[in-house]
């Protein structure tokens, strides 16, 4: 029987909440497939730790996870440590250390949830947005100089590399390749960024022979924000750098019904490193250890996360009573407005799992 090793990093805010929920539907899942195990290793960094340690994680906290098939994050953020303290000392410490170059947004309206555009809902759009995850404004490169003074000047650099762009753009081919519309959308800022963007165009350009098969279309990031808002049938896969797919996923996260839905992966397509799944939402302190957190954000990274380790069977079953569920309607929770708990909502779907036996 495969056995997976699974890193769990549940986090700050709700993200114990979610990654809980997570493992035991995933739990639930094993049981009732029979043909695979996960083994769960728990690991208690970010802000709680960095209060006691220093730091949002062990020195050698790459090290206790490289080996594992796969690392389930819940979030990392606390009002009480900044921002990029939590970001770069533990989310953006992991995917870039495990060179987690591509990261996946799947976003569609689920069954039964309400689309917030006006004559729209479940099945009217079905979209992935690929974000390059490894630099741009995410490559950590800037600095501040004179610092408290009139002449302070703080920059944060926008790296890109000719490497870096081919693989997103041939990871984003490849993936819109697989989809029956075979339909890429690469989204840059060119006419304002002058260089780096550019350069962008021009390495599509030159890959893009490669994929007779798929239709390649352009577009200005701002420009996108309307096409996505007025003719969201017309996208299919996007592809966009990091910073500008950052803001773009958390409009397709609003228009798929809400943020607690929305999930991601962060992949090191290569597998010489484990990826990495989490739910977008972020710590949500305003309801952390009410007990009333979405789980769906976290089910479906799940769904993602059995996908990659090629257990499409049982994604396929979980999506399914994910699926079930919203189309139901009656475990929904706050944010898709109803009053289902975390646990009322990963107990309908455990049901709902255990239902496809029957
Ligand atoms: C996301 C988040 C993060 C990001 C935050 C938490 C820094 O917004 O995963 O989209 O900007 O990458
Ligand atoms: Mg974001």
């Amino acid at each position: 029987m495969r056995n997976y090793k699974l890193a769990a990093i549940p986090g700050d805010g709700i993200g114990p909440e979610v990654i809980d929920a997570g493992i035991e539907v995933l739990k639930a899942l094993q049981a009732c497939r029979g043909d695979f195990q996960i083994s769960v290793q728990h690991f208690d960094w970010g802000s709680d730790y960095y209060r006691r340690n220093g730091r949002m994680m062990p020195e050698n906290g790459l090290d206790q996870i490289r080996n594992m098939d796969a690392i389930y994050f819940g979030s990392a953020g606390d009002p009480d440590v900044p921002d990029h303290i939590t970001l770069w000392g533990l989310r953006l410490a992991i995917c870039q250390g495990f060179d987690q170059y591509a990261n996946v947004r799947p976003a569609r309206v689920l069954p039964g949830v309400s689309c917030p555009l006006a004559g729209y809902g479940p099945g009217d759009f079905d979209w992935v947005i690929v974000r390059e995850n490894s630099e741009g404004e995410y490559a950590g490169v800037g600095g501040r100089a004179h610092q408290g003074h009139d002449a302070e000047v703080g920059m944060d650099v926008a790296v890109f590399t000719r490497s870096g762009v081919e693989r997103i753009a041939r990871f984003a081919f490849d993936l819109a390749r697989t989809r029956p519309r075979k339909l890429l959308t690469m989204v840059t800022k060119s006419n304002a960024q002058r260089h780096g963007m550019v350069m962008w165009d021009s390495v599509f350009e030159k890959v893009r022979p490669d994929y007779p098969d798929v239709t390649m279309d352009k577009m200005l990031v701002d420009a996108m924000t309307t096409r996505m808002v007025l003719n969201p049938k017309s996208i299919d896969v996007v592809v966009a750098s990091n910073l500008h797919a950052d803001v773009l996923s958390d409009l397709a996260a609003a228009l798929s019904g809400s943020l607690g839905i929305a999930p991601t992966a962060n992949l090191n397509p290569g597998g010489n490193f484990p990826s990495m799944f989490e739910p977008i939402h972020g710590s949500a302190f305003d309801i952390m250890g009410k007990g009333v957190a979405n789980p769906i954000g976290s089910f479906w990274s799940a769904v993602m996360m059995l996908e990659h380790l090629g257990e499409k069977a049982a994604a396929a079953r979980l999506m399914t009573a994910i699926e079930r569920v919203t189309a139901a309607g009656d475990a929904m929770p706050a944010d898709l407005g109803g009053t289902a708990t975390t646990g009322d909502v990963t107990a309908a779907v455990i049901a709902a799992i255990n239902q496809e036996n029957e």
